[in-house]
């Protein structure tokens, strides 16, 4: 893109020298409709003692209803100095007694990194059709080696051999190392399609803290949380200003 190509909203005659009109467009961002509903009530009376069960709910109600990738959520970590990074991951694992959730991710990229150096996070998920966001944060685990190889076994073979194909979150020439990089990663897993990188690691975290925000349409939006207490008396819950 050279920046010099018309864009919707342009008409304002706002454009920047550098052809970005950023007063249309977040005109026209601020148009785009958000919880506006029909969307479900939660009834903060009835949810469970816990928040695992009202985990598998809402997925489960996800699935139903639709939602598209109900199953990806935003990883947050932090660096050992400190320094936040987020990205979208996909849900691996669900331990709905124990709210403990899992992810799969190669230890060399910088969540691995992060991780290793500070083992909490925050998962994160949003199905905008139902209005609802779920906040979960704790200590995260690296599970064994057979849960990895259980895991990374489980995948389709172009998967697995994108794995193989180079070191996540490093530089990258160009896309001509990564294609030839992951022919040769195929014809790796052709030839053993046992094999497991060392560094396919499953993670789990295990929430110390949740939260699960209902919106209304009217802005009569509930929200939830629930902090875990220590072994074996289960958790808080209370009402939070939404
Ligand atoms: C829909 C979607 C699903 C993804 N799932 C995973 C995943 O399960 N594990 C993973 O390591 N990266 C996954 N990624 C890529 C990550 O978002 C991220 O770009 C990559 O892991 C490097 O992150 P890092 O440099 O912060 O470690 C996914 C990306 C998208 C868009």
């Amino acid at each position: 893109m050279d920046g010099t190509a018309e864009r919707p909203g342009t008409e304002s005659g706002m454009a920047s020298e550098d052809g970005f009109d950023d007063e249309a467009l977040l005109a026209r961002t601020r148009a785009a409709p958000v919880l506006a509903g029909p969307l479900p009530h939660l009834d903060p009376a009835a949810v469970p003692d816990a928040p695992g069960p009202l985990f598998a709910e809402w997925l489960d109600e996800a699935l139903v209803a639709g939602v598209p990738e109900p199953h990806v959520m935003t990883l947050s970590t932090a660096a050992a100095d400190g320094t936040p990074s987020a990205r979208v991951l996909i849900l691996r694992g669900i331990d709905t007694a124990g709210c403990a959730y899992d992810f799969a991710a190669d230890s060399r990229s910088s969540k691995g990194r992060d991780l290793a150096a500070n083992p909490r996070a925050a998962l994160t998920w949003y199905w905008p059709a139902l209005g609802r966001q779920i906040r979960m944060a704790g200590r995260v685990d690296v599970l064994d080696r057979d849960a990895a190889a259980r895991d990374f076994l489980g995948r389709g073979a172009r998967a697995r051999a994108a794995a193989f194909a180079g070191t996540t979150s490093t530089p990258l020439s160009g896309p001509g190392e990564y294609d030839e990089a992951l022919r040769a990663a195929r014809d790796l897993v052709a030839a053993e399609p046992d094999r497991v990188p060392d560094t396919h690691t499953v993670y789990r975290l295990r929430a110390q803290e949740a939260e699960f925000w209902q919106a209304d349409p009217a802005r009569f939006h509930v929200r939830v949380r629930y902090t875990r207490r220590p072994a074996p008396q289960g958790w808080t819950c209370g009402l939070l200003w939404p």
